[in-house]
């Protein structure tokens, strides 16, 4: 019987750093937890670590809580990378194949071909996310292996990070203790975890609302046709009602999780929340009424420009299986509705898909990037079809700010 794998991911967020420990099923490819730790982090701003020591220690507590939960010492890890240093770009690659077989390395080939563009400086390829595959004229070839032809071509989306942010993610596990199993872009985890099968086949996005940014990724036919980050995510409202109200961030923190709503009309007019219930140092009033529409206006805004992201790929309103939310910030009442009305699209609420183990520790819209850290590190473990778009770790940081960007080897 073939043996249980552990898969081990660090979603590297800027308000939590949370740690999944999973075993996988050699036999039957399922996937359960055994251990969660979570804590706060201090040292990340916009997806960048600003504090190495901070982000060091709050990475080890967090392990060590989880390793402690699941009884098990950890080696390696799939970490995250976020924020809006990601960026996605569309690329073709061309190759010969003289009427071959496809085989694994004319893949190979081809995926290199599409890295063949130019970068900024900086600027690293995370991952290569192949669309579709056209042989010849054959167009829209999911899975060309196997298949005759002359001319191999790929239509792939390119997801590159900035290269001294991922080398301090990189310092920083090492420092920890770990190595690093694969740099996974938290837009494909989260979607990996929540959206299911049918859902990429009709046509989804998942939208994850964190701290400082707003990550989509829309499937369609089963495949990654775009993904983006939105430079605004829940600080931003926490901001707004800070200035709005003139209090604290901390106190407009905490009226935002405990009084918060997206819909302005749950509450009267006259409503007022007395700071002294929530801060030793503030103790005037505010209105209710104001707290919820400054909040609904900035989520109306995220919305928005998340619809107008999928309008530049034409998918406004044009995605059957809708638009499934992750991230903590959607816990505020009143969001789904309000995302429904301004994306004019179904909406649901995203919840880890086909994981099991401690199911209430980990059944929470904010666990899916974590998640899907250990369910693609599984599927790479497993198969080649995820690894294709792998970057070799070796060769990350080969090359670095050359014009064109160094191949696979
Ligand atoms: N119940 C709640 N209602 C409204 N907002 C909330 C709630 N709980 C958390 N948030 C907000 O969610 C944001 C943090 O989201 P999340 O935990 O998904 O971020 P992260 O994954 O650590 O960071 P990122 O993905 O941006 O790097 C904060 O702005 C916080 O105020
Ligand atoms: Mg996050």
């Amino acid at each position: 019987m073939a043996k249980d794998q552990l898969i081990v991911g660090i979603d590297i967020g800027g308000s939590k750093i949370r740690t999944v420990i999973a075993e996988i099923d050699g036999e039957q490819s399922s996937i359960n937890v055994i251990g969660v730790g979570i804590t706060d982090s201090h040292g990340i701003r916009k997806g960048n670590i600003i504090d190495i020591n901070e982000t060091i220690a709050n990475v080890s507590r967090s392990l060590e809580s989880a390793e402690r939960m699941a009884g098990e010492h950890v080696d390696s890890v799939f970490v995250s990378v976020s924020g809006n240093q990601l960026k996605a770009i569309p690329s073709r690659g061309v190759v010969a194949i003289g009427g071959q077989e496809i085989g694994q390395d004319d893949i190979q080939r081809v995926l290199e071909a599409a890295q063949t563009l130019p970068l900024p400086m900086n600027r690293i390829i995370l991952r290569v996310v192949p669309r579709t595959f056209t042989i010849d004229n054959q167009e829209g070839v999911k899975q060309p292996l196997g298949m005759s032809g002359i001319r191999l071509e790929v239509d792939a989306e390119i997801i590159t990070g900035v290269g001294p942010v991922i080398k301090n993610i990189e310092k920083c596990a090492h420092q920890v203790g770990i190595d690093i199993d694969d740099f996974i872009p938290a837009p494909l985890a989260a979607a990996e975890a929540v959206l299911s099968k049918r859902q990429k086949e009709l046509g989804a996005v998942c939208v994850d609302i964190g701290l400082s940014s707003t990550s989509m990724a829309v499937y369609e036919e089963g495949v990654l046709l775009h993904t983006v980050v939105l430079p605004v995510g829940g600080e931003n409202v926490t901001n707004d009602i800070a200035i709005g109200l003139r209090t604290s961030v901390d106190v407009a923190e905490k009226l935002k999780i405990e009084y918060g709503s997206c819909n302005p009309h749950d509450t009267s007019e006259k409503d007022e929340i007395n700071l002294s219930l929530i801060s030793k140092t503030e103790s005037h009033k505010v209105s209710k009424r104001q707290l919820l529409e400054i909040i609904e206006a900035r989520y109306h805004e995220i919305f928005s420009l998340a619809r107008e992201e999928l309008a530049k790929i034409d998918r406004d309103g044009k995605l059957p299986a809708g638009v499934v939310l992750t991230g903590s910030a959607i816990k505020i009442p009143g969001c789904m509705e309000l995302a429904r009305n301004v994306l004019g699209l179904p909406v649901q609420i995203g919840f880890p898909q086909e994981i099991e183990g401690i199911v209430d520790r980990i059944d929470d819209p904010s666990f899916a990037t974590m998640l899907g850290l250990v369910a693609l590190g599984a599927k790479s473990e497993r198969s080649s079809s995820f690894s294709f778009g792998k970057i070799k770790f070796s060769q990350l940081f080969k090359g670095m700010g050359s014009f064109f960007k160094r191949l696979i080897p």
